[in-house]
């Protein structure tokens, strides 16, 4: 069935959601004009999108409680990163969680349910409208699978209960938010860095333009790339850790050792397949490719305690550490080796990351560029990856004349479609 964007007016209150890769939110404007962050996680506005699915007590667990669950080693399934799979081809396929072949949608279902209900429990009535937040690309250069991920996105909100779905891209919305502080007209170049995409839009704000309902001649560019926080902790996994486990290690035939075992176990989704009886077989195989047998002997013990989670977890706990306090930062590899300690520098992040930097950077000066102008006043910074310093250096190299201005990192895009939302029902 395809999904059509309902716009039909409907009474109540229309709640933001921004449905995040990393960390989801929602905010929505209540009948005295004033903005209401939903406490979705304990008392916290931002929830990590994760779902685990206990063995234990045949449960499911979601936010932080799935995040506490999984890494306490409760025995089940964690799963996260949901939002990279609209549009790909995964998201026909079924995945095992709870004894049940689940598909993936099903599971963006109930995660949209939870939301849903955590929110109608905080304002005490049940909420009909959404208006949900979209990157700029889900999909780089493939406008039919682009198409589909947001179809895809809207019947699982319309699954999830939500009878009127509306769409506004994330970097247009946190330029909505940014706006409520502008005391002037003013050109922004709105840089929203999350964990799986790169979002910008060059926008015209101004304090007597927010009430406008059609808002598209201020919007000058839009321009993505799907490359985020995720890519940062799977690129930094390859660099530090995995060749603690072999990767780029030269065996005894003068080869490097396949890598496509440490590609899975960096990546999110596919961290499962490496533990696959197929894969598990081809790397004990593996050993005849190592010249050292104390890396392939690690290697199978990641791969046969199933610790690939947990290690880029540590990953991307070390990664935020090293970024706010510009200070190496350990990534805990205890439970594999108390000797071991690889250490996220600033200068190591920076060279692991050079290439993915530069990509985001050119992503933001092309906006720029087709904007027209040659030069924007302000650039305005939200998502939790803006917070990354060679990034934020590299933005100020590439637009010397503008003011780098760090906003809201994570609740920005929900309280921009709150607003969107609640324009957009006048
Ligand atoms: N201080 C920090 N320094 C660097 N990265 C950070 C910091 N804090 C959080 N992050 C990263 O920010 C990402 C999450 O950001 P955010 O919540 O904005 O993403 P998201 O909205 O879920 O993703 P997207 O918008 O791409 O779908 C994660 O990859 C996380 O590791
Ligand atoms: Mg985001």
């Amino acid at each position: 069935m395809q999904f059509e964007t309902l716009k039909a007016r409907a009474p109540g209150p229309v709640l933001g959601i921004d449905f995040g890769t990393s960390n989801s939110a929602a905010a929505l404007l209540g009948a005295d004009g004033q903005l209401n962050v939903m406490p979705l996680d304990g008392l916290k506005a931002a929830m990590p999108t994760a779902l685990f699915f206990s063995n234990e007590t045949h449960t499911t667990l979601f936010g932080s409680q799935a995040m506490q669950a999984y890494l306490m080693g409760v025995e089940g399934r964690l799963l996260r990163s949901i939002k990279s799979l609209l549009g790909s081809k995964l998201m026909d396929e079924h995945t095992l969680v709870n004894g049940q072949s689940t598909p993936f949608f099903d599971i963006v279902t109930l995660f949209f349910k939870e939301l849903k209900a955590r929110c109608e429990a905080h304002v005490g009535h049940p909420i009909e409208r959404a208006m949900l937040g979209r990157p700029v690309h889900f999909v780089d250069d493939d406008a039919t699978r682009d198409a589909l991920a947001q179809d895809t996105l809207g019947r699982a909100a319309q699954a999830a209960g939500f009878s009127h779905i509306d769409f506004q891209l994330e970097p247009i919305a946190a330029a909505f938010d940014f706006e409520q502080r502008v005391s002037k007209e003013t050109i922004a170049l709105v840089v929203d860095i999350g964990g799986g995409t790169s979002d910008f839009t060059v926008i015209r704000l101004g304090p007597e333009r927010r009430q406008t309902r059609d808002r598209s001649s201020d919007i000058l560019a839009t321009t993505g790339v799907h490359l985020g926080g995720t890519d940062f902790d799977r690129l930094l996994n390859l660099s530090h850790v995995m060749p603690l486990l072999g990767h780029k290690h030269i065996g005894p035939a003068g080869r490097p050792v396949p890598n496509s075992v440490f590609f899975d176990l960096c990546t999110w989704h596919l961290i499962h397949h490496a533990y696959s009886r197929k894969n598990m077989h081809f790397a004990r195989e593996l050993w005849t490719s190592y010249a050292d047998q104390a890396l392939h002997k690690r290697l199978m013990q990641v791969l046969e305690e199933q610790h690939g989670h947990r290690i880029l977890a540590g990953v991307e706990v070390a990664k935020i550490a090293c970024s706010l306090s510009h200070k190496p930062a350990a990534v805990e590899l205890e439970f594999l080796d108390q000797a071991l300690v690889p250490f996220i520098t600033a200068p190591s992040m920076g060279e692991a990351l050079a290439q993915a930097l530069d990509q985001v950077v050119q992503c933001a000066l092309q906006c720029v560029q087709a904007s027209g102008l040659t030069a924007v006043d302000v650039v305005y910074l939200t998502g939790g990856s803006s917070a990354l310093q060679p990034l934020m250096d590299a933005l100020q190299v590439a637009m010397p004349d503008a003011t780098l201005m760090p906003g809201d990192r994570f609740g920005g895009v929900a309280a921009g479609l709150a607003y969107a939302g609640a324009v957009s029902s006048y």
